[in-house]
């Protein structure tokens, strides 16, 4: 499916529609936008509202008529149009006045791991929708390793943990391609998820959905690792009276129920390596994993991970946005396609 660096370079953007945020780069520019992939419609008239950061805000918040919409599920366009009507607006009229100039528009966007072909064609359905004449698609994972600046065309092993919203794609690569890959369909939400479910059951409190990152925050400093414990003060609803209540929750609870989710991904990880052949193993042993995505920003994960896999584990620079660096770096063509020379005579 991935296209070639030569196709990549003569693109003009590149864009990576995810389940949590939308990320666009511009050739010769850079990353020009990174919002949240949300819309607000108004039910009566189906105009827009608010797109990006705004809609996301209005998340739970709305009356009636106003809903929320995520056109981007699981990596995957459910809402072709929505999407189209998103990205010309998280664009701007100045960066898509500037497109259209292009003679022939091209773009290059990535699509996860194994995405079937009928994900793959709403991808490319959603770019020619914003104008592209000619769309080029890139595994994220390939995508991600490069954003991170892993060795990918050399003969050695490079494992690499993209941790989304909705999935996380686990994959060994060498010699610039996939060697064994997984995805699995456990991210940052189904994170999100399991401590909500464990604050209403073990507190009998509610929280809303988006102040569970300032949990992630509160906990940050170590807390969340396998040793560190302690307590955090949450504020919520109270399941019974539905009123507002705070309560001190230990470190160790919410650490379990985070555990949940996360035997999936060790479990992906575990497959990856039994699948992947001895001599790259033997290079993972000491050049370890490399986490990626918004989720590997999550404090404590990494060394999680490294404590359950032996292996060492490093976070990349900016992972949130490695893979749309990715798809820009080989726009821009900063990498170069491995050449052989002729073996002399
Ligand atoms: N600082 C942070 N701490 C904890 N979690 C974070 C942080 N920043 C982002 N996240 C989580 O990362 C996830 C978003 O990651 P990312 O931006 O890679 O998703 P995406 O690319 O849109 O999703 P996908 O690749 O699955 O389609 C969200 O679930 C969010 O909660
Ligand atoms: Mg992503």
């Amino acid at each position: 499916m991935t296209a070639s660096l030569e196709q990549l370079r003569r693109c003009h953007f590149a864009v990576d529609l995810g389940a949590a945020r939308t990320r666009v780069f511009i050739k010769g520019e850079g990353v020009v936008v990174d919002e949240p992939s949300a819309a607000a419609i108004n039910t009566r008239t189906g105009a827009l509202i608010a797109v990006g950061t705004l809609a996301e805000q209005m998340t739970g918040r709305t009356p009636g008529y106003i809903r929320v919409v995520r056109p981007v599920k699981g990596g995957t366009v459910i809402d072709i149009d929505m999407a189209q009507r998103m990205l010309r607006h998280l664009l701007g009229d100045k960066v898509r006045r500037a497109l259209r100039r292009k003679p022939r528009l091209r773009a290059a966007a990535c699509t996860p791991h194994d995405a079937d072909p009928l994900a793959q064609r709403a991808t490319v359905e959603t770019l020619v929708g914003i104008g592209a004449r000619r769309v080029e698609l890139v595994d994220t994972l390939i995508a991600a390793a490069v954003g991170c600046g892993l060795p990918v065309e050399r003969p050695e092993a490079s494992m690499i943990l993209v941790c989304g919203a909705a999935t996380t794609q686990i994959a060994v690569l060498s010699l610039g391609s996939i060697v064994t890959a997984e995805r699995v369909p456990v991210g940052g939400n189904a994170i999100d998820h399991s401590v909500l479910s464990y604050l209403r059951h073990h507190h009998e409190l509610m929280l809303p959905s988006q102040s569970v990152r300032p949990l992630h925050v509160a906990l940050r400093g170590g807390d969340l690792s396998m040793t560190g414990s302690g307590t955090t003060e949450i504020h919520g609803r109270d399941v019974a009276t539905g009123l507002a209540r705070s309560v001190e929750v230990d470190t160790v609870g919410l650490r379990s129920a985070i555990s949940i989710p996360l035997t999936g991904v060790l479990d992906g990880i575990g497959k990856v390596l039994r699948d992947c052949p001895p001599d790259l193993v033997a290079d993972l042993a000491d050049r370890g994993i490399m986490m990626v995505g918004g989720s590997a920003l999550m404090p404590g994960l990494d060394q999680m991970i490294r404590e359950a896999t032996g292996m060492p584990v490093q976070v990349a620079e900016r992972p949130d946005i490695a893979s749309v660096t990715g798809l820009g770096a080989m726009l821009d063509g900063q990498i170069e396609p491995m050449t052989l020379n002729p073996l002399s005579a």
